[in-house]
């Protein structure tokens, strides 16, 4: 071959080198999908179990020394071909970790670690014709950037909400290997943003699975009671593929129903339908098995039906007026700290949420894992689901409000089935502002827009009264169904003033009391005045409930919190020691005596 020609093919070679790698890239950001509703009851595969894990303070396994983005960074599991091939990294040789949890429980010298974690799973995989497989994750904390067999097949922000991407042209038949590069460092712009009082737990700490769909398949739908009255339900589904005609059968057996919709050229179908269905309740929560058939393929769910609803400042719960007896609660594993993934977990803190009295839970602040909520809908507890827009969130930052929506849209559209689930929250103690008005009430209109069978409300702060009478002011009251307030009379501020306080809560709207409470340390014992006591707890909570009884049109509560759980913001040496205590239940799921208050309170309600 002549001197010119072996250059023109070395060229020829380059150009298409570098033509592969564009389009590779373009084809890489089109791998994330929108999210699969009802996993769980889905043909999956569990990568669960064992992932090597590799820290990376410094970010070197994805940016060079001039912090430029590497072509061979770690995602590509490279191993040395050569004898003087250079590779700093082996994720066979490294550490193990059992996912899902998080690093900073699985690891103590991870235990306050903000960074990033590489993470590597291999696994087998069998090609089916005519199929597609996403890779589906429960949840990561904060940031995760995901690579299959070396290719990048997108980016999720955000700790609590689930994401999915078609990694089917990239996966082969034999050996696979999945790569997450995890980053849970806070920043301003983020949600929740730089400071939140609860622990930082990174890493995987949700399921994560591979999922067996047909070509076309159902990614979402929605099932619901729309009218009390009329007994009417309303079935919308949609298609993966904006194909029209096809066929879906729906069928709820129990109340002999069968129906077929037919697509539109979106893939979407919708239809109406009268049924008297037994309605869900916490007294009998009753749900039915729900059965959608595509193409001969039977996606199951079981699905509860009520109806949700305000009248003036009553919560109606279908048609009858309810209280709820709830009490917050945090994402953690009932002993010793750790995020909680389980149903195990879930049922653990939902039956100390029983033992308490409670029809109510607050998953507090973020949206929890798909079995607490599924859990809590077969105990008969109904949900306040929130999303993490807490405290002094980046207003103007357009990345975080998009960053915040999509998190609500993921939170509504995998839990919007769930009977239980009542009010969706897109706030917690936001200090007032237009750009905070601008930003929450945009969210609020979309929690509508998306879904109008629940309440929308979020925590709003009681800005201290210097003398006793408390007088909510919020802009925010005209975009939410249900007014909800913290307010910590007895521990920022003197519970001798609690019989002495007066609310005003100037809107003709159901009111909740999102948080009371205060701090004891289990064990500790001494004078009401004594702070850190479970005596001074007690008491706090008996002068609370006896002025919570006063307050008009309080439709609930849900008091901080049912058990102590992890905080880098709680530091007294030997009575915090990096816990909020203001659980009723200490961190090993010891009763603490305010406790005993509260269930009082609740049997007489
Ligand atoms: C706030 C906040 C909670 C926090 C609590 C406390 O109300 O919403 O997240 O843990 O106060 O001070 O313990």
């Amino acid at each position: 071959m002549r001197l010119n020609d072996l250059t023109y093919m070395k060229q020829l070679i380059a150009i298409l080198l570098v033509f592969a790698t564009s389009v590779a890239a373009q084809a890489d950001e089109t791998r994330k999908v929108p999210l699969l509703g009802n996993v769980i009851n889905r043909q999956t595969t569990s990568l669960n179990g064992e992932w090597n894990y590799i820290v990376d303070v410094q970010e070197c396994g994805y940016y060079g020394y001039r912090r430029e983005k590497i072509r061979n960074g770690f995602f590509r599991n490279d191993k040395p071909r050569q004898p003087e091939d250079l590779i700093e990294y082996d994720f066979d040789k490294a550490d193990k970790m059992q996912i899902p949890s998080d690093w900073n429980t699985w690891n103590q010298r991870l235990f306050f670690y903000e960074g990033t974690v590489w993470f590597k799973r291999s696994f087998n995989y069998q090609p089916k014709a005519g199929r597609r497989t996403l890779l589906y994750f429960g949840a990561v904390n904060y940031e995760a950037i995901v690579f299959v067999n070396g290719r990048e097949v997108g980016q999720h922000v955000g700790g609590f909400t689930p994401f999915n991407f078609d990694v089917t042209d990239l996966l082969r038949e034999g050996e696979n290997f999945v790569i997450v590069k995890v980053d849970n460092k806070r920043s301003r712009e983020n949600v929740p943003t730089l400071i939140f009082d609860w622990w930082n737990y990174g890493g995987i700490t949700r399921d994560v699975m591979l999922v067996d769909v047909p070509q076309n398949y159902i990614e979402n739908y929605s099932l619901q009671l729309q009218s009390l009255e009329g007994r009417l339900l309303s079935f919308n589904l949609k298609l993966n593929q904006p194909e029209a005609g096809q066929q879906v059968m729906l069928a709820i057996p129990e109340l002999k129903i069968k129906k077929t919709v037919t697509t539109d050229d979106k893939g979407c179908a919708s239809i109406n339908m009268k049924a008297k269905p037994q309605l869900w309740s916490p007294e009998h929560p009753k749900r039915y098995r729900v059965e959608m058939t595509l193409n001969g393929e039977t996606l199951i769910d079981s699905i509860g039906f009520r109806k949700i609803e305000t009248k003036g400042k009553q919560l109606l719960l279908n048609g009858t007026p309810i209280f709820l007896k709830g009490i917050s609660i945090h994402e953690e594993k009932p002993m010793g700290g750790g995020r909680a993934n389980s149903t195990a977990d879930a049922h653990i803190l939902l039956s100390w949420a029983k033992e308490l009295g409670c029809n109510f839970v607050r998953l507090a602040h973020y949206p929890h894992n798909e079995f607490m909520v599924r859990e809590a809908e077969r105990m008969g507890l109904m949900v306040w689901s929130e999303i993490p827009v807490y405290w002094t969130i980046d207003w103007t930052n357009p990345s975080t409000f998009d960053n915040a929506s999509q998190q609500l849209n993921d939170m509504i559209r995998r839990d919007q089935n769930r009977a239980n689930v009542i009010i969706w929250s897109i706030a917690n103690e936001t200090p007032h502002s237009a750009e905070r008005d601008n930003f929450l009430s945009r969210l609020s209109k979309m929690a509508h827009d998306l879904d109008n069978t629940r309440l929308v409300s979020m925590a709003m702060e009681v800005l201290s009264a210097a003398n006793y009478h408390n007088r909510l002011q919020d802009n925010m009251n005209q975009y939410v169904d249900v007014i909800s307030f913290n307010q910590y009379i007895g521990w920022y501020r003197d519970v001798k003033d609690a019989p002495k306080m007066t609310w005003e809560i100037p809107y003709d709207k159901p009111v909740i009391v999102s948080e009371f409470g205060g701090g004891a340390k289990y064990g500790l014992h001494g004078a009401p005045n004594q702070r850190w006591t479970e005596e001074f707890q007690e008491n706090l909570y008996k002068e609370n409930t006896a002025m919570l009884d006063k307050i008009d049109g309080l439709a609930g509560t849900t008091p901080w919190i049912l058990k102590d759980f992890r905080s880098p913001r709680r530091l007294l040496t030997d009575v915090q020691d990096y816990y909020n205590r203001k659980g009723l239940y200490s961190d090993k799921g010891e009763k603490k005596k305010a406790f005993y208050v509260l269930k009082q309170w609740y049997e007489g309600k």
